[in-house]
């Protein structure tokens, strides 16, 4: 799938990298007491509003996040996971959630009252007791999910800004690692030396930024982003998307992910040298770079050969 990357989305994939730099920087803290807010084990929902969810919740959302909210191909709604992972925040972020990009094939299909009803479910399923009032839209806000203790993960490089996941692994692959990659798979099909790209008429970002840093300049950058972002595969507190915790423990995971640094070095030095067949050649390992390791935590479970496997990230 990614060792020629030929045709539009190859494209797509090249030029998108001008833009993904951005590695999830985080900073917070939950720092504010629980003043007279409530949290949703305070009876914040009704048993009616449970059983409507929980009817809505068994058409539209069990297929992807299981029969006990436990997760298949979308993440697991219920347990220490996802109440670390909403950890502080607040209802009406969870309705909005729900109603604005779920189901994921058809998002915004969903009413307020039906999302509101739908979380009323999922607390519900959380072990969170029902009261004798209804949730409503106005007290989304005032309703928060109990803060947990901040992840011990947070490593703070100079000045103290922690460095926190704020993607899923899936997320992070498809936004910083893939675009880059894919620059590198071009050098197969494109000679850097020759690219010289002209302004789009009609305007485009994208399109335009390539303007800007093109050719082998644009391999190295590819080359060294990689180096420097592949170690984030390991940050604490990752997950799959699938809900499950990515398997920075694991030793061959750990070694996959060195043995990606490894190579990007490797082609950023050949990169440097300008040569396209130094560095096509190369296009193979960086293959078989990614592939070793989707082998075993990717590409595993009921879709085969890739999709959103059921098995991802088990440990
Ligand atoms: C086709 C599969 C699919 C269906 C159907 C689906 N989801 Fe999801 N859901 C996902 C995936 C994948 C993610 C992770 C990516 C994301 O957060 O956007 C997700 C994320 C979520 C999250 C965020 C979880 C977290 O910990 O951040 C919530 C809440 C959620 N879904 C609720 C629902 C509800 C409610 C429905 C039904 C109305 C639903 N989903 C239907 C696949 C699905
Ligand atoms: C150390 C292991 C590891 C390495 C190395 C690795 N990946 Fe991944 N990759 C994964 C895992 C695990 C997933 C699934 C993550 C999830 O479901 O949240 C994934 C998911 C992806 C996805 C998203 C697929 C989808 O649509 O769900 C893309 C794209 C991807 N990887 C590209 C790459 C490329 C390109 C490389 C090499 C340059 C690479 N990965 C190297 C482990 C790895």
């Amino acid at each position: 799938m990614m060792r020629i990357s030929r045709g539009p989305a190859g494209v797509r994939g090249a030029l998108g990298a001008a833009t993904c730099a951005a590695v999830a920087v985080a900073a917070f803290s939950v720092t504010g007491h629980a003043r007279q807010a409530r949290t949703v084990s305070d009876g914040v929902y009704t048993a009616e509003q449970a059983k409507r969810g929980q009817q809505l919740y068994t058409a539209q959302c069990v297929s992807c996040h299981g029969e006990k909210l436990q997760g298949v191909v979308g993440p697991m709604l219920m347990g220490e996971g996802f109440l670390s992972a909403w950890s502080g925040r607040s209802l009406a972020d969870l309705v909005d959630k729900i109603q604005l990009t779920m189901p994921l094939q058809t998002p915004n299909s969903l009413s307020r009252p039906q999302a509101i009803d739908i979380a009323a479910y999922m607390l519900q399923a959380g072990s969170h007791r029902a009261g004798p009032t209804a949730l409503n839209d106005a007290a989304l806000k005032q309703v928060t999910f109990t803060a947990a203790r901040p992840p011990a993960a947070a490593t703070a490089p100079a000045g103290g800004v922690p460095i926190a996941s704020a993607s899923n692994l899936a997320q992070f692959m498809r936004g910083v690692t893939f675009p880059n990659a894919n620059i590198i798979f071009n050098v197969q099909v494109k000679d850097p030396g020759a690219d010289k790209p002209s302004a789009p008429v009609p305007f485009d970002y994208l399109l335009w930024g390539y303007t800007q840093y093109y050719g082998w300049q644009a391999v190295d950058q590819a080359a060294l982003a990689l180096t420097e972002t592949t170690p984030l595969f390991l940050l604490p507190g990752r997950r799959c998307e699938n809900g499950r915790p990515a398997p920075t423990n694991k030793a061959d995971y750990q070694q996959f992910t060195q043995d990606l640094v490894n190579l990007s070095k490797d082609l950023y030095r050949a990169s440097q040298s300008r040569n396209q067949d130094a560095v096509a050649g190369m296009a193979e390992k960086l293959n078989d770079a990614c592939a070793n390791c989707h082998k075993v935590y990717r590409d595993v479970g009921t879709a085969e050969g890739g999709g959103l496997g059921t098995d991802r990230c088990r440990q």
